[in-house]
């Protein structure tokens, strides 16, 4: 939008929050305060995760989620954070978190918003030092003002998202948004402790050779992904799969390319979750001109059941996902 080619790139992440809540003449700062204080989270977890080799805080918790993943630590740090910042917040009344099974009352129950949200993705990479993220979701809230947040509040389908984004925990790490208003992303600057605009207005290109998906599953695939896949490889395809969803999303939102996690033996219904992996990225990527598709609909038009719900997802640029649906994948 004019608004953010307006501002130059080097904008203050508070400084651009403010100017885009001008759009909305009515807002009166709530959704604005709540991204800031996922910012401050993120600022926190960026330097745990920093010195994650020096503080003992790699490894096990030695404990499983409602997954049946085994935690790691960072697992179980990043998800106190971010429950720790948006109590202390005031402005989101509940939480789910893809660490634990049910709904957090974060005891503001005056607070308009709830927030679904993996506080950190890609944790089979923390020990190793491959990038890592954080991906969240946030929803008006649909239950009354001054009650606990429900789970209604939570199912109100992947279009009723009032903003998305992610934090990429990176060789830079950057928080890229959007709220309806296309997508910004903002680098983080140590020494200054601000994100500042970096990338304004992402659109992702029409077409890519990047493929993104685990080859190790290759042979669960269906025969139309399959052939998609052996496409891509015999037309000078560039296989790239770091096993963190940010990391690999964000390379193809700005290189171009398609991140696939077909259904599998392992996880039939495909592996990411619907409500804080697959809704957010697939409403980043639509304001960005790309497409995320689950197979027989878009991904934001996935109706919700479970919280915890996974799903299969094709997440790229527009005319890879299209290709992908027009010509692979033969109506039953
Ligand atoms: P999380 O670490 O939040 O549980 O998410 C892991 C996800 C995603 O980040 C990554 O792309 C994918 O799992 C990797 O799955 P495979 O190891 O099955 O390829
Ligand atoms: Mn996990
Ligand atoms: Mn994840
Ligand atoms: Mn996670």
């Amino acid at each position: 939008n004019e608004n953010a080619l307006a501002l130059p790139v080097g904008t203050t992440l508070d400084r651009f929050i403010m100017r885009q809540q001008e759009d909305f003449p009515y807002a009166k700062g709530e959704l604005s305060q709540l991204l800031r204080d996922i910012a401050l989270a993120a600022k926190i977890i960026n330097r745990e995760i920093n010195r994650a080799g020096l503080i003992d805080i790699t490894g096990a918790f030695g404990k499983e989620n409602i997954q049946g993943e085994h935690q790691q630590k960072l697992d179980v740090i990043a998800n106190i954070r971010f429950k720790r910042a948006l109590i202390n917040g005031g402005e989101a009344c509940g939480i789910l978190t893809e660490e634990e099974e049910d709904i957090i009352q974060t005891g503001n129950e005056n607070g308009k918003y709830v927030v679904a949200i993996d506080p950190l993705d890609g944790s089979s990479n923390i020990d190793v030092n491959v990038s890592i993220g954080t991906i969240f979701s946030i929803y008006r809230r649909v239950s009354p003002i001054g009650t606990p947040a429900t789970t209604e509040d939570f199912m109100q389908g992947g279009r009723r998202q009032v903003a998305a984004g992610y934090i990429l925990y990176g060789s830079s790490t950057i928080m890229a948004y959007t709220t309806g208003q296309g997508v910004n992303a903002f680098t983080y600057e140590n020494s200054l402790g601000e994100f500042f605009l970096s990338h304004a207005n992402i659109k992702m290109p029409a077409s890519g050779k990047i493929y993104s998906c685990n080859d190790a599953y290759f042979e669960d695939f269906s025969e139309p992904v399959q052939n998609f896949v052996r496409n891509l490889r015999k037309n000078d395809g560039v296989a790239r799969y770091i096993g963190s969803l940010v990391g690999d999303f964000h390379r193809n939102l700005l290189k171009g390319g398609i991140y696939l996690y077909p259904p599998t033996a392992k996880s039939p219904h495909g592996k990411l979750r619907l409500l804080y992996e697959c809704y957010p990225l697939a409403f980043v990527i639509e304001q960005a001109g790309g497409i995320a598709f689950e197979g027989s609909v878009k991904t934001l038009d996935v109706v919700p059941q479970k919280p915890h719900q996974r799903s299969t997802i094709f997440l790229g640029s527009p005319e890879m996902v299209e290709n992908l649906v027009k010509n692979f994948f033969v109506p039953e």
